[in-house]
């Protein structure tokens, strides 16, 4: 797979709450290899190195700085994204990131030019989309099942994270909010299914100034809000396709969570098993109705979820498989070709997601990147 047909050696730098899917997923294929981890806290990797027997445990400039690594895999919080980026690839690292890929467009364009320079490549999450779920989506669309798409939904409503992470303090800070933390998994997927957006509208508001943490050694603490918490835009996509998207930290509960595709000829529908979850995560029904089942029809009127059609699902990749965008990388680089989950496509959608937040002036945002739409995967990734 990695052109020496060595295993493509990673350098995880950031050991908190999300690294222990990377490290289960990158553990799971021969192709890469986990060669030392580290973050500020070298107690807290010390522990994920032991629970996931990795051998070396390093300080973030060291790993960065040693010449056996092909990438560094940065799983740091939003704000330390542009410069942990910025430091790998000046070592001469690929870098695979976690979202959103930079907190303001201004960060991202000098990563760009150095990857561009040193013939680098930058991967970014997420990956949800190579999932079984969405790649039969995509299937169910490219093979024209509901006709041509029209429109789009997407709707996720939490009452954010201090009820369930010990230190929330940058989901609530500028680089954080509900749509730099949310919507890079709905408007990728959006992206996707229907292909590059050019043009975006939004609101934003949020409904607390403080919030009180319910979880963990810091329960009972309040930490200051910074950054709206409930956001609402719109898009259109080149195609001449619109769409919706509400992202939101405000919301108690809902019945709404849901991810729709509408089109000439009928609508696919991600039904939410997990109201915080559900279109963030890998696998799931994919359900869709046509013309002939559509509810509204001069036919006794059908009811309940008997109507929807369940889509085949024959891809792979229907678990939990967060950190499989860097395998796919490993891959793209081995045969010299682009990642799927690339720098350019998680910069499309910052592009995107800034210009909904950029409400003041009340009017639209021209967006202006046009990455490469990812191709399905193979139904069996990787090909052994
Ligand atoms: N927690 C989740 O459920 C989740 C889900 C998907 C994506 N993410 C994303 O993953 C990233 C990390 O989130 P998390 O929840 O694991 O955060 P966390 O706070 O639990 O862990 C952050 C890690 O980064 C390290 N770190 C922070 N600043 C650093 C710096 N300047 N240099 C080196 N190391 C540094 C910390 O020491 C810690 O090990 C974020 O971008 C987040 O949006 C998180």
């Amino acid at each position: 797979m990695h052109e020496s047909a060595k295993p493509f050696r990673v350098g995880i730098i950031g050991t908190g709450r999300i690294s222990d899917i990377y490290f289960q997923t990158l553990n799971q294929y021969p192709q890469v290899e986990i060669a030392v981890c580290g973050s500020l806290n070298l107690d807290e990797s010390r522990a994920k190195a032991k629970e996931h027997k990795i051998s070396r445990v390093a300080e973030p400039e060291a790993i960065i700085a040693d010449p056996e690594l092909d990438c560094i895999l940065n799983l740091t919080i939003p704000a330390a994204h542009a410069s942990v980026s910025m430091a790998a690839l000046e070592a001469g690292k690929h870098i695979y990131s976690e979202k959103p890929l930079v907190s303001t467009l201004a960060d991202a364009q000098p990563l760009f030019d150095l990857a561009k320079r040193k013939g680098l490549t930058i991967g970014n999450a997420p990956d949800t989309f190579l999932g079984g779920r969405w790649q039969t989506v995509r299937k169910l669309l490219d093979a024209n099942t509901i006709g041509r798409p029209t429109g789009c939904t997407a709707f996720v409503g939490t009452h954010g994270t201090e009820r369930h992470v010990a230190n929330p303090d940058f989901y609530y800070q500028p680089g954080g909010g509900p749509m730099l933390d949310l919507g890079p998994y709905y408007l990728s997927v959006m992206v996707f299914c229907m292909g590059a957006i050019i043009r975006v509208a939004g609101m934003s508001n949020r409904a607390f100034d403080k919030r009180q943490i319910e979880y963990g050694s810091r329960t009972g603490e309040w930490i200051e809000v910074d950054t709206d918490t409930h956001v609402q835009g719109m898009v259109q996509f080149a195609s001449g396709a619109i769409g919706s998207i509400t992202m939101s930290f405000d919301i108690w509960d809902s019945e709404t969570p849901r991810f729709e595709i509408y089109g000439t000829e009928g609508t696919i529908c991600i039904p939410d098993p997990d109201p915080v979850h559900g279109a963030n995560i890998f696998q799931g029904e994919v359900l869709y109705r046509t013309r002939e089942t559509s509810r509204w029809t001069h036919k006794p009127r059908p009811t309940g979820r008997e109507h929807w059609q369940v889509a085949t699902n024959s891809h792979g990749l229907n678990q939990d498989s967060r950190g499989i965008g860097l395998i796919e990388m490993a891959d793209a680089i081995a045969k010299k070709r682009k990642p799927r989950c690339s720098g350019e496509l998680a910069y499309h959608i910052l592009e995107v997601m800034m210009g909904i937040l950029d409400n003041s002036g009340g009017q639209f945002t021209e967006i202006v990147s046009r990455p490469p739409i990812p191709e399905l995967l193979p139904e069996r990734f990787p090909e052994s």
